[in-house]
């Protein structure tokens, strides 16, 4: 069985009292929350606080993104994994659609960060995703096994255990347009089916995939119903405390 991940990706929203502030008020909402594993990815400011207030609970922090560097070196402005590690984090997200695009960031870095991430001991949420045109054009499935290939090239299998895939097409990602669940459950099935020609059937039996783009409390229950859905990366409907814990709790309906 894959135990769904419901993971919230706060970008650069909230200083450290707002992020203490909807953490903790996220906490009680989702204590009893035992079907899933519950996320949240705050600024890196935050992160330290956050994880302190959060510690004993079932709610697990997440860094936003990592550096490809593993020691400590003269790289402003750049955070390893261990210094994730180090403020409490369990969690990285790597690959989103956001630093690919505005941050120049390539499959080799999402590579070599996944690798650090691993090496540190962080479970890696890896995002892939194609915009609209590609999609329009006819290369959704080819860019996002592009990306599954680039990204997890030079990983053992043991390192491929631990990571989660976040399928997150681009052009659904802060639109309001979500992705149908029967067009994010196709795209799964594929990512799945790549994965396991890559690695085996077991292993892609037991590959956690998240879907990503305008999840909100009324559409998240439709996606889990399908089943190469195994969880939610969460943008805008994670700043919430309320919001977010209706989506973790969407199997009480
Ligand atoms: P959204 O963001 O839920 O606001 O669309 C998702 C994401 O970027 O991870």
């Amino acid at each position: 069985m894959r135990k769904p991940v419901i993971a919230g990706n706060w970008k650069m929203y909230k200083s450290v009292a707002e992020s203490v502030e909807t953490a903790l008020a996220l906490k009680p909402l989702v204590a009893n929350a035992n079907h899933c594993e519950v996320v949240i990815a705050p600024v890196f400011t935050s992160l330290k606080t956050v994880a302190d207030r959060l510690e004993g609970s079932n709610v697990k922090v997440a860094g936003q993104d990592c550096s490809t560097e593993m020691e400590y070196g003269a790289h402003t402005g750049e955070v390893t994994a261990s210094q994730l590690r180090d403020v409490g984090c369990a969690f990285v997200i790597i690959g989103h659609s956001e630093r690919r695009q505005f941050y120049c960031e390539t499959d080799t870095f999402v590579s070599r960060k996944a690798q650090a991430a691993l090496i540190a001991g962080l479970k890696v949420i890896m995002c892939v995703g194609e915009t609209l045109e590609q999609r329009e054009e006819g290369n959704a499935e080819a860019v996002v096994s592009g990306q599954l290939d680039g990204g997890l090239s030079g990983l053992t299998a043991s390192d491929v255990a631990r990571i989660i895939i976040a399928y997150e097409p681009v052009w659904a990602i802060g639109t309001g347009r979500t992705a149908t669940p029967e067009q994010a459950q196709e795209m799964h099935a594929f990512i799945r089916r790549v994965f396991a020609q890559r690695q085996g059937e077991e292993a892609a039996n037991g590959l956690r995939i998240l879907y990503g783009g305008s999840v909100k409390p009324d559409n998240i229950a439709g996606l889990m119903k399908q089943p190469d859905i195994d969880g939610a990366l969460v943008g805008g409907a994670s700043l919430k405390a309320d919001s977010f814990a209706e989506i973790v709790n969407y199997n009480r309906g």
